[in-house]
């Protein structure tokens, strides 16, 4: 049962320990990094807020390739990890409204795996607010656990309750808030990843 799941605060420590490295395959490090010189050449301050930044690793990996990041998230646990293990990194407490955060300056906007635990109708009205503060020509960049069926569906993820997007449903949503698709990737499940994943690059109108 979902109220049974135990939290990102709860096994914050686990999850650092389950993930010491940020990326777990080469196609994901890659999508990061393709986005952060989407960032870089786009004129605009290379700012970046790292949505649901969890422990801060991919963060880290993006501070280290030049870009200021201010990491968001709504787990008191992960942040503490992401202070410890990344003491450099701007990290805050807060969700993917942003609620606070000045975003007219920010050149991306990242969200790996951490949009799949808003439900749906809240990622569309977040993306459409991104979209009305962010300046235009930024990067947005948001990955999740991927649906071969057409739409959105809530899975039993380990932790708390999450929703798989088909990567159509995904990238109608972006459109339709006001950015327009760049790239895509898809890379199917396989021995460690359940479902497909998506990541999915846009740039605000
Ligand atoms: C699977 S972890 C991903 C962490 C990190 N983005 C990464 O790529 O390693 C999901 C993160 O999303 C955060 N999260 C959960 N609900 C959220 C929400 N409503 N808004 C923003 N982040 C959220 C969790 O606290 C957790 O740190």
């Amino acid at each position: 049962m979902i109220a049974d799941r135990p939290g990102y605060d709860a096994l914050a420590e686990k999850y650092a320990e389950t993930f010491p490295e940020p990326f777990q395959t080469a196609i994901e490090r890659r999508a990061v990094d393709a986005f952060a010189d989407l960032v870089q050449a786009s004129g605009l301050e290379p700012g970046v807020v790292d949505v649901g930044c969890g422990t801060g690793g991919v963060a880290a990996h993006l501070a280290r390739r030049g870009l200021s990041v201010h990491g968001v998230d709504p787990s008191t646990g992960m942040l503490a990890v992401a202070r410890r293990e990344h003491p450099e990194l701007t990290v805050t407490e807060g969700d993917a409204r942003l609620t606070g955060v000045d975003l007219s300056k920010v050149g991306g906007v990242i969200a790996r795996h951490s949009l799949i635990h808003v439900p749906p109708d809240e990622v569309r009205a977040v993306l459409v607010d991104w979209s009305a503060r962010l300046p235009t020509g930024a990067v947005v960049l948001v990955s999740a656990q991927a649906a071969d069926e057409p739409g959105v569906h809530e899975f039993d993820h380990a932790v708390t309750r999450a929703w798989r997007w088909h990567p159509d449903a995904l990238g109608a949503a972006v459109v339709a808030a006001g950015f327009d698709e760049l790239w895509r990737t898809v890379s199917r499940a396989d021995a460690d990843h359940r479902f497909p994943d998506v990541h999915l690059v846009a740039r605000c109108r």
